[in-house]
């Protein structure tokens, strides 16, 4: 089956083509230029990148993978969470397509999608495995189960990991994706310098927060006493043994309620993190579990683990209907706010 993907729920245009498995092309558009100046994603600019680019990113997927609309048997879009106005500018994209052509339409969660991203990587992956799904706006922690359901332990309460770095790199004024810059400079630096604070979620031991990490940072930017390395070093540290805390808490908890997994996967943009993917990767040969690290271009916004994961929920309950509503809200549990495009 040849499904079409397409992605415009945050600020990356994709369109991807993926036959019963394959990644046939994966084309995605960044508007990182397009935002920066505002120190954030404006949505009413992204969907009108989006709307400028989706036609171009299209067409450039099709001829990647040398094929024609004609020979697309499903086609799948984001439909949330995400921004609203951006989402619909995919999801109309979509409909438009399925009832022009009269070819079969799914909506696609974009949660579910990023932790199919390392089921399409590792196609032998088989549930149940624990998820750590780490990125812009989204970290939660979760049990990948039979037919892909998914139960979540745990969630942040505050900023996302991915935020966090977004937003310290902002204020210490490095350019470009915020997790990338921090890495880079991180090396060489010492991840002891500075014990940055590591938070408790009273009550939920499998919950993250990240604000308090937020405010300590940026007052330890503003006091200036550590060099460039040693501070993304210790920040970075801190987030990573945030996550790896989770991780081994949740081992320990599976394993009590004699739940075992037989894998760690982790997916989201922060999963692309070298030094999270180094911990992660002890952590789980240490208790004698596979890690999965979902590779770069599966890791990051992208719609071919949209068009994986459209395949996938196409196989198990059909089509969608056309009227299906952009849920920008949607998490792995509702309610879910809905807005009809
Ligand atoms: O999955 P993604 O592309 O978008 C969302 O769905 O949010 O994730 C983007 C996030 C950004 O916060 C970015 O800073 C972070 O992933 N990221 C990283 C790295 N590469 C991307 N964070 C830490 N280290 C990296 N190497
Ligand atoms: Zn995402």
């Amino acid at each position: 089956m040849l499904t079409l993907g397409i992605e415009t729920s945050c600020d990356d245009t994709g369109a991807a083509l993926v036959e019963d498995g394959e990644v046939l092309a994966n084309v995605v558009s960044s508007q990182v230029d397009v935002h920066a100046r505002f120190g954030g994603v404006v949505p009413e600019l992204a969907a009108r990148a989006h709307l400028r680019n989706l036609p171009m990113v299209l067409d450039e997927a099709l001829e990647t993978a040398g094929k024609t609309l004609d020979q697309v048997d499903l086609i799948a879009a984001t439909s949330g969470p995400g921004l609203q106005i951006a989402l619909l500018v995919g999801l109309a994209e979509a409909k438009g397509l399925a009832a022009a052509t009269g070819k079969p339409f799914v909506a696609v969660n974009h949660l579910r999608a990023h932790l199919f991203a390392a089921r399409m990587a590792f196609p032998d992956l088989e549930p149940p495995f624990l998820g750590l799904l780490v990125s812009g706006g989204h970290t939660s922690l979760v049990v990948v189960e039979e037919g892909f359901a998914i139960d979540e332990l745990g969630r942040t309460r505050d900023d996302a990991a991915g935020e966090c770095f977004d937003k310290i790199a902002r204020k210490a004024g490095f350019a470009g994706a915020g997790g990338p810059a921090i890495q880079k400079r991180a090396t060489g630096g010492s991840p002891k310098a500075y014990p940055f604070p590591r938070a408790h979620v009273k009550g939920a031991p499998l919950d993250f927060s990240f604000s308090g990490l937020k405010t300590h940072a940026a007052q330890v930017l503003e006091d200036g006493t550590l060099s460039e390395a040693d501070f993304c070093a210790s920040f970075q540290e801190a987030i990573v043994d945030a996550l790896l805390k989770r991780v081994d808490r949740g081992l320990d908890r599976l394993a009590a309620e004699g739940r075992p997994v037989t894998a760690v996967a982790a997916a989201g943009g922060v999963a692309a993190n070298a030094r999270l993917a180094e911990k992660l990767a002890g952590l789980a040969e240490a208790r004698g579990l596979r890690f999965c690290r979902t590779p770069l271009r599966l890791c990051t916004d992208n719609a071919a683990m949209i068009a994986g994961m459209g395949a996938y929920e196409f196989t198990r309950r059909g089509a969608d209907p056309l009227d299906v509503p952009a849920r920008p809200g949607l998490g792995f549990r509702p309610p879910v706010p809905e807005v009809a495009p």
